[in-house]
């Protein structure tokens, strides 16, 4: 083990005749970094604009053969010289602790990022919740709850007006209506002629809207205008909680969901066929699980499953069902007018109680973009870390 004398730069090592270096950074130890990836993500002015960031250059203008000659360390920078350039680049030592990718954990198929945290019945007091008026006016109050919404895929707003349209100032908040087939917004309440379940008395499973769209709206929003119906109430499953159920108790029907799609389609309106192949469970190439889709009314024939596949298949997806119809599993709420909720359409499954005739009960839905989301927590976040230091 290296030991260093406080003030004194840290060791560092030129490997493989230049091909990479080897930095060793305190508290996190050794990272090596190789020199084509240095040199591609230089900061100088000639490869990234300095206004905006944007990269100047593209992989074709960094030879093969780029090696490093020479390296000097001095606090908290970083000079690196590259051959065949022969030009010398800064490095600032903090961005590159950050971006060291120089670690090999394994991970389990179906891990999820750091910034969530996926939850059951037990969420309780930690409800992402917030006034519809303060998080309009502070930006520190939006921030929180927006960082609850990225946390766990879910979070309430309460106090806001009762007037149509209301919505549109929610999602306004951090992002941009996505607009659909089904208008800037949709009413959901009893209709006599349904085009849509939804639009009925009926209580219905929980799920993910949509699916039958390729990209799936990312986020959903509903907000209450009216509420008087018995019953009715709202509740909310995780998505990645329940798939972390079903992989515990049976890790072969978890990666059957993975691997293969289903499909999904809905053609309830003149001049409307949505189709996608896509998962129940989808997983970025390194295991990550960054979607769910669940949906019993748009579930069209499953037909890229194997034949000697398909039993387990259907197991595997039944049991993902009793999972999300745990009751362990729900968040229920009833909401009052001028109060809404928001979901990461990804992620988090939603459902309504059926509701009687008596009394009337009016929501209005859209949906939204999560990029736009985490664009806006992120840019608030920066700032708050540039205000504290
Ligand atoms: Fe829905």
């Amino acid at each position: 083990m290296r030991t260093q004398e406080q003030g004194m730069p840290e060791p560092l090592e030129i490997l493989d005749g230049g091909a990479a270096i080897a930095l060793t950074f305190p508290g996190r130890g050794r990272r090596r970094f190789h020199a084509i990836w240095l040199r591609d993500n230089a900061w100088d002015e000639a490869t990234r604009a300095p206004g905006n960031g944007q990269k100047l250059i593209a992989l074709r203008d960094i030879a093969a053969a780029t090696h490093i000659s020479a390296a000097t360390r001095e606090a908290d920078r970083l000079q690196v010289t590259f051959q065949p350039e022969n030009r010398t680049i800064a490095y600032d030592m903090r961005w590159l602790a950050d971006h060291a990718y120089d670690h090999a954990e394994p991970r389990a198929s179906g891990w999820t990022a750091p910034a969530i945290e996926t939850w059951d019945a037990g969420l309780g007091a930690r409800i992402t919740l917030a006034d519809f008026g303060t998080v309009s006016r502070h930006q520190a109050a939006l921030g929180a709850w927006l960082h609850g919404v990225r946390r766990y895929g879910f979070g309430k707003l309460t106090g806001g007006p009762v007037e149509s349209g209301a919505l549109l100032r929610v999602a306004a908040l951090f992002g941009y209506v996505r607009e659909t087939n089904y208008g800037k917004h949709f009413e959901v309440r009893t209709e006599v002629n349904p085009s849509n379940l939804a639009f009925t008395g009926l209580g219905l499973q929980a799920h993910t809207d949509n699916p039958y769209r390729d990209p799936v709206p990312t986020l959903q929003i509903l907000y209450c205008l009216e509420n008087s119906a018995e019953g009715g109430e709202n509740m909310v499953v995780d998505g990645f909680r329940a798939a972390e159920r079903l992989r515990e108790e049976n890790p072969r029907g978890f990666e059957l969901l993975t691997r293969y799609c289903a499909r999904f389609e809905y053609a309830g309106g003149a001049g409307v066929c949505l189709r996608a192949r896509r998962p129940m469970i989808e997983l970025a190439p390194d295991g990550e699980m960054i979607g769910i889709r669940f949906n019993n009314r748009s579930a069209a024939a499953i037909t890229d499953v194997p034949y000697d596949d398909m039993a387990g298949y259907y197991a595997a997806y039944r049991r993902l069902g009793e999972i999300i119809d745990d009751p362990a599993m729900e968040v229920t709420f009833k909401l009052v007018p001028g109060e809404s909720f928001i979901v990461d359409n990804t992620r988090v499954l939603h459902a309504r109680k059926g509701y009687s005739g008596a009394g009337s009960r009016w929501l209005q839905g859209c949906y939204a973009d999560k990029d736009g989301l985490l664009s806006t927590l992120a840019a608030i976040e920066t700032q708050q870390k540039e205000a504290a230091e």
